[in-house]
């Protein structure tokens, strides 16, 4: 089936039932995107499917409708995406393995809410665990990143 990730056509011959995060990770080599619980409970796996995030270890590849974007795609070292942006600001990774699910869910808050409240990024990003606990580092960010973003 073609696949296109990251504005890139990708050929792959994968069975329909495969998980969308094994065909980007072991099939077109896209490992900026975590596994975690594969149980569509923590998060770390989420990715962008026409853009909205949705959790890329419960999704069968075959049921994919739309661009996927992963954090590789998200922006680029030259124009990083204002969420990206915010959070190398703020230093919000430690051990990074849960971050680009972080970062890919609040592009989709933003993207839905663009001055989003405590309470509307609490509620949003509620789903993607961090063992690290960088939650408070987390809120700042995504509010470092609205105001960028209302700027733009
Ligand atoms: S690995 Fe997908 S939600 Fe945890
Ligand atoms: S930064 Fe370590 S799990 Fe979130």
């Amino acid at each position: 089936m073609r696949l296109v990730v990251n504005g890139t056509s990708h050929e792959v011959d994968v069975e329909a039932d495969m998980p969308l995060l094994w065909v980007l990770r072991d099939e077109i080599g896209l490992t900026g995107t975590k596994y975690g619980c594969g149980v569509a409970a923590c998060g770390a796996c989420t990715v962008h499917v026409g853009g909205v995030a949705v959790r890329s270890c419960q999704m069968a590849v075959g049921d994919v409708d739309g661009e996927i974007t992963t954090i590789e795609g998200l922006g680029n070292p030259q124009a990083l995406h204002a969420v990206q942006a915010a959070w190398a600001e703020h230093q919000v990774a430690q051990c990074g393995y849960c971050q680009s699910g972080q970062i890919m869910q609040a592009a989709d808050l933003l993207s839905n809410i663009p001055d989003p409240s405590d309470a509307d990024i609490d509620e949003a990003m509620s789903g993607n665990l961090c063992r690290c606990g960088t939650y408070p580092r987390i809120r700042a960010a995504v509010k470092t990143a609205a105001a960028k973003l209302q700027e733009a």
